[in-house]
């Protein structure tokens, strides 16, 4: 069967990400592994150049992790907006992926998408953590399939049944073969 990675990161366990995520993960049959990155929790790159030498990083933290990553067919980056980017243990995530983005870059072999939910309009957050995620995914040999922003969610919290809809619709396409 096939295996789909999903990195969650908000704080709030029930909170408008995860309610997000799973109107997405309603149209995935895939076996899910979710992981809740403020458990994960990873340590923040040093910048000590060991994976510029030796390949490989510092810390160990992320092994299991990376692991499952790079054996999964779909990845999915389920986020929050915090100060127009990610949440600080998620940009841990991205920046401990520095081993990797000098690395000669083969097709990718799995999918990526990203889902995230703010406060405001999320203009320049979007187009800034597209971007992140766009380089995350070619790290993690992962094709950029797209991305879902559920924005104001200050306002309001409840996602509408229109969106629903559109989550669904770009799930099913995500989650197709
Ligand atoms: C520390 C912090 C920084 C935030 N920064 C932004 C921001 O830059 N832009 C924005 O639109 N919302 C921002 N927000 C609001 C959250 O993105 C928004 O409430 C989100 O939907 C919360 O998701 P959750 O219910 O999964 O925690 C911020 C919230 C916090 C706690």
């Amino acid at each position: 069967m096939k295996k789909a990675v999903i990195l969650f990161s908000s704080p709030h366990e029930n909170g408008c990400t995860k309610k997000l995520l799973d109107v997405f993960l309603s149209q995935c049959r895939f076996e899910k592994h979710i992981y809740n990155m403020y458990k994960e929790n990873p340590a923040p790159c040093i910048a000590c150049g060991q994976c510029e030498t030796d390949g490989v990083c510092f810390y160990s933290d992320m092994t299991s992790l990376l692991r499952d990553v790079f054996s999964a067919d779909h990845v999915i980056f389920a986020s929050p907006v915090y100060n127009y980017s990610f949440p600080a243990p998620m940009k841990a995530f991205l920046d401990r992926l520095q081993p990797y983005y000098s690395e000669e870059k083969t097709a990718p072999v799995r999918k990526g998408f990203l889902l995230a939910t703010c406060g405001k309009s999320g203009k320049f957050s979007m187009e800034l953590m597209e971007k992140q995620s766009r380089i995350a995914f070619s790290e993690l040999s992962a094709e950029y399939c797209g991305c879902y922003f559920q924005t104001e969610t200050d306002k309001d919290i409840t996602l509408q049944n229109d969106a629903i809809c559109k989550v669904k619709k770009l799930a099913a396409l995500f989650f197709s073969d």
